[in-house]
């Protein structure tokens, strides 16, 4: 399906044939958190030669995600581009599931795009899988009448109505994914996930987006949650992203001469997975769409070096957030994880060496690659380490207590 010229370096970009029959560029341009500047970014972002746009409609009841989408429809009748020239993407926000409240919601989606969305969305996903405490919070309005399928079934109807022409998701993890795909009538066209150097595209969700011939969409690819989203609180939290400032992430940008966010990019088109950027300065965004599509290629041994960055394992860092996202993040299939989350469990200090060693590493070498457990040995012995106590090797050295955090390391 991939124009394999764009990764080889055409002077323009590509775009990709979704399974819907519709084509969508492999890079779009991310409307989130841009508020007030919205409409000028995206009129920059347009001038720039971005053809696709991201943004979302607000929940009925409460606040979304920082999306302001009747700017994007403000900035395309702004534009003086034919409408079939821009592909948008917009995305339901879970506490709209069900299936009338979805298909109101993509309604309302379409009608706040105005005259300048001609009364379509090219495509429209689901944001995510479920209306988790953080978006919808115990006790407020914001209340999902049905599941991700009801929903789906809502997304369905809308394309036979013509209101919308590729539909997908978002934050779907491989089962949720093959889930909906048992489920649904029309195919899911496209997934999008959040990935970086640091953190992969899970296996399971490659493997079955590319036997289903869902178009993989990554997001959050220069490395930013880790400092500025998810990891804000931890001890990265400051204002350069981690992935950029990689050794191994600079040292392929002086030998190729891309700039870093540009291996970033390249690294992910390479595979075929299409790419949301974004940023605030003009510059930037010119220079990324002119990066993207830049002769320039990574070759095989740098693809290689960034499949193996060991980032989140090996750098200590200290994040809050759910057993979802901890089992997201090191790329295994989300069943097997909560074998290993139940073996994990009632792991203590004072016996972790010898229960990691007998029951852990035995048990986890089944389905989890080597370089996982040497990251969890290292975790471990960084706990060990900064709980006060001395070499791993040495039990008698064990601080006492509970190892949770060892415990996340290992899920
Ligand atoms: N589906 C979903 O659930 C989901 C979730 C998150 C995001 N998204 C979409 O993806 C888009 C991008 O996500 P994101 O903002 O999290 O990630 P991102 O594009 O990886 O990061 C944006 C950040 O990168 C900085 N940046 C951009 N170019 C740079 C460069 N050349 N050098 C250094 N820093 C640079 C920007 O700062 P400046 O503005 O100062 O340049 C901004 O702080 C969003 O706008 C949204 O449309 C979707």
């Amino acid at each position: 399906m991939l124009d394999k010229s764009f990764v080889l370096g055409a002077a323009q970009l590509q775009t990709v044939l979704l399974n819907s029959g519709h084509r969508m560029p492999l890079v779009t341009f991310g409307t989130a958190g841009l508020e007030e500047q919205t409409a000028d970014m995206i009129l920059e972002a347009l001038r720039a030669g971005h053809r696709a746009l991201d943004t979302a409609t607000e929940p009925a009841d409460g606040e979304g995600f920082g999306y302001n989408q009747p700017a994007v429809g403000e900035a395309l009748s702004r534009s003086s581009l034919p409408r079939s020239d821009v592909f948008i993407i917009s995305k339901v926000h879970p506490a709209d599931f069900g299936y009338l409240k979805t298909r109101r919601a993509v309604e309302r989606a379409v009608s706040e795009l105005g005259e300048g969305g001609q009364g379509y969305i090219d495509l429209m996903l689901l944001h995510f899988p479920t209306c988790d405490r953080e978006y919808c919070p115990p006790g407020g309005s914001m209340r999902p009448l049905g599941s991700f399928v009801d929903a789906w079934r809502g997304l369905e109807e809308a394309v036979k109505q013509g209101l919308l022409r590729s539909i997908g998701v978002t934050n779907f993890d491989a089962q949720q994914l093959e889930e909906l795909i048992a489920a649904a009538k029309i195919l899911p066209a496209v997934a999008g996930v959040w990935a970086d150097a640091f953190h992969p595209v899970p296996r399971a969700l490659q493997k079955l987006c590319r036997t289903t011939a869902v178009q993989l969409q990554v997001f959050g690819i220069l490395g930013f949650e880790w400092s500025q989203g998810r990891g804000r609180k931890g001890k990265l939290a400051h204002p350069t992203s981690p992935v950029l400032e990689h050794r191994d992430v600079r040292a392929i940008a002086r030998s190729t001469g891309l700039s870093a966010p540009d291996v970033c990019a390249k690294f992910f088109l390479q595979q075929g997975m299409a790419i949301i950027i974004s940023s605030r300065r003009p510059e930037r965004v010119r220079r990324a769409l002119a990066g993207a599509a830049d002769a320039r290629s990574l070759d095989d041994a740098d693809m290689a070096t960034l499949q193996d960055l060991q980032g989140f394992l090996d750098s200590s860092l200290h994040i809050q957030a759910s057993p979802d996202f901890y089992r997201g993040m090191i790329g295994f299939d989300t069943y097997e994880l909560h074998a290993v989350s139940q073996v994990s469990t009632n792991w203590y200090c004072e016996g972790v060496r010898a229960t990691y060693f007998k029951d852990g590493v035995v048990h986890l070498r089944n389905f989890i690659p080597s370089v996982a457990i040497e990251s969890a040995r290292r975790a471990a012995q960084r706990l060990v380490s900064d709980n006060g106590g001395g070499d791993m090797e040495d039990a008698a050295s064990y601080p006492k207590g509970p190892c949770l955090q060892l415990v996340l390391f290992l899920i």
